[in-house]
Parts: C-alpha cells; sequence; structure tokens
C-alpha cells in the first residue's frame, strides 16, 4: 500500500463504507502475512484497537497483541484492554504489568523531555524484551493513521515502537495508514469494538506522567489517577463527554493546609481543566456550570485519599499549553 492517499478516495463515514473497508482489509492483511505471525502493541487507544480487531478478524491467534501497563494508565484501562481483547475477542494477549520498572526509571526526575524520553526508552526496552520472548515473528502490524504521516512529511511514519533494537527486524502491517481520526472511529463501531473505547478522548502517550507534574510519585499518581476517574465519570453522566474535546486532572507538586475533622491537614490540590480545539495548536476553556463543578468537587475531596482543595484551570492555549508539561 503507497504512503498517499489517493484524492478520489471515498471517506469512510458510514457504517457500509467501514464494512466494505474491512473486507477488502482483511483480503490484504491475508495476502501479506499468509500464515505468518504478527505482533502488535496494544495500548488501548483507539488506533491500535482498531487494528488489533481487524487483525484477529484476518489472522485470529496468529495476532499477538502485547500490552504494557507503564502504571501511568487511567483507572481501569488495562482493564477493559484485558475485558475487550482476550475475553470478549479471544485474542492471544500478553499483559505486561511494568509499572515498578517505569516509576523506578523515572523516580526524581523533573524535567518534563527527560520523564518523556524515559518514558518512551522504557517501553521499547519493555516490548523489546516480550518481542524476543516469542517464536518466528515476521511481523509488527501498527497503528499509523495519515496524520502521522503528513506529520512526518511521508519519510517515516510516526509510532509507539519506534527505534526498535537492530536486531529485532519486522515487516510492517499498517492498515489504517491511509485513513483520518474520524475514519478509523467508524471502522471501529463497525469492527464492534466498545464506543466508550472507540470515542474516547486523546490522550497523551506518556500517560498520567504529563499531570503529575515534576517527579512523579506513587502517592500522588494515585490522586490524579482517582481524580480523573471521577471527573470522567461525572462529564459521562452530564453529557459533557460528548462535547468536551479533552478533560483530565493534574496535581501540582506541592501541599496546601486544610482542615478536616477539627485536624489540620496537609495534602495535594487537584486542578481541573476541559478544553475544546480542532486540531490542539490552539484549545479554549470549556464553560462548565458551577452546579456540575461543585458536585465534582464534592465528590473528589470525599472520596480521593491525599488531597484536600480543588482548583479550575481557566487557561487558553496560546498562552498557556493544554497540558502543564
Ligand atoms: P499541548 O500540551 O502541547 O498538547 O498543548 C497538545 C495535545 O497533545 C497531547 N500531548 C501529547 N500526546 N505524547 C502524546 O502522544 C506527548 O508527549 C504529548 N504531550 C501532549 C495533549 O494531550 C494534547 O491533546
Amino acid at each position: 500500500m503507497e504512503n498517499v492517499r489517493d484524492e478520489n478516495m471515498v471517506r469512510i463515514t458510514t457504517p457500509e463504507l467501514a464494512d466494505k473497508f474491512i473486507d477488502e482489509q482483511v483480503d490484504e492483511i491475508r495476502k501479506q502475512v499468509g500464515d505468518g505471525k504478527v505482533l502488535l502493541a496494544l495500548s488501548g487507544g483507539v488506533d491500535s484497537s482498531v487494528v488489533a480487531a481487524l487483525l484477529i478478524k484476518a489472522i485470529g491467534k496468529n495476532l499477538t497483541c502485547v500490552h504494557v501497563n507503564h502504571g501511568l494508565l487511567r483507572k481501569d484501562e488495562s482493564k477493559q484492554v484485558i475485558e475487550t481483547f482476550q475475553e470478549k475477542m479471544g485474542a492471544n494477549l500478553i499483559y505486561v504489568d511494568a509499572t515498578d520498572e517505569f516509576l523506578d526509571q523515572l523516580a526524581g526526575v523533573e524535567d518534563p523531555e527527560s520523564k518523556r524520553k524515559i518514558i518512551g526508552k522504557t517501553f521499547i526496552d519493555v516490548f523489546a524484551r516480550e518481542a524476543k520472548k516469542l517464536k518466528d515473528v515476521k511481523f509488527l502490524a501498527q497503528g499509523t493513521i495519515y496524520p502521522d504521516i503528513l506529520e512526518s512529511h511521508g519519510i517515516k511514519s510516526h509510532h509507539n515502537v519506534g527505534g526498535l533494537p537492530e536486531d529485532l527486524k519486522f515487516e510492517l502491517v499498517e492498515p489504517v495508514k491511509l485513513l483520518f481520526k474520524d475514519e478509523v472511529r467508524v471502522v471501529g463501531e463497525a469492527l464492534g469494538l466498545p464506543h466508550k473505547m472507540v470515542y474516547r478522548q486523546p490522550f497523551p502517550g506518556p500517560g498520567l506522567g504529563v499531570r503529575c507534574p515534576g517527579a512523579i510519585t506513587r502517592e500522588r499518581l494515585e490522586v490524579v489517577r482517582e481524580s480523573d476517574a471521577i471527573l470522567r465519570d461525572e462529564f459521562d453522566k452530564c453529557g459533557l463527554a460528548q462535547k468536551v474535546w479533552q478533560y483530565f486532572t493534574i496535581v501540582p507538586p506541592f501541599k496546601s493546609t486544610g482542615i478536616s475533622e477539627g485536624k489540620r491537614t496537609f495534602e495535594y490540590a487537584v486542578v481541573l481543566r476541559a478544553v475544546n480545539t480542532v486540531d490542539a495548536m490552539s484549545a479554549t476553556v470549556e464553560e462548565i456550570p458551577y452546579e456540575i463543578l461543585f458536585k465534582i468537587r464534592d465528590r473528589i475531596l470525599a472520596e480521593v485519599k491525599g488531597c484536600n482543595r480543588v482548583l479550575v484551570d481557566i487557561s487558553p492555549k496560546p498562552v498557556a499549553t493544554i497540558e502543564w508539561e
């Protein structure tokens, strides 16, 4: 398959067009890989999930999915990957809990770029280690999509497992590389993936690591993860989840004084952020009604251990960026 989208290519906007695309890709994949074995790094994001579902349909157990939990995933994210792919779709799935390895590597590291590099490198190390354990794998499937190719000017595709060691050479299988995100979603629904997985908001590769500014600690990571889960739950309930582009919590690396049951506390503050954008180059802030903010505040203060304050970030991009680091 060429790396350039033909101008006449029909946009996949309906279930019928998605079914046609799926049939074509299943044929293509079978033609390309024959009875060869294929490996896929499955994060649970929409792109890798759609590629997994396509390959399961095409080659079943000849696909091995590796799901690396780097300890920076959102609440229950790994559970959803295991339920969807292993339990419901019968995929060959290797689950690797590498939380300790990632958090050990990140201990004490404050610089945002260094944190990203460590997360990227550790991911490659863990994935390569798993890949080497498998025998006779010739192909590597990737959820490269068309904007990845455009952003890299067609020279090399940006992907999660770029930079694998020299002794691990694979032929690439990239069935959605000519699709835009909205098309990948239509295909995902047609493949029967859960709506929540297909329409989930963008989530950065370094995960909750960038929402725990400064040096990551397990304690602060738990406050981020639990408060994020409450924010998402409340946004689902009030319908904002369908409207807002990206929403999450941040827990800065400082504590402030509070009072609880007559005793002074000294704990973290949770920052709420909800933004809208078209291309992530600029962003506006969603005006969340106070009634909803108060509900989220009450739940976070009551349910999340280790925080005594809730703040709202109302800064647009520019001058701020969407993430805090
Ligand atoms: P910023 O913070 O630069 O973010 O305004 C723009 C969009 O990019 C996402 N983001 C990342 N995504 N790896 C990713 O895959 C990263 O390191 C990363 N940093 C930011 C961010 O969530 C927002 O959607």
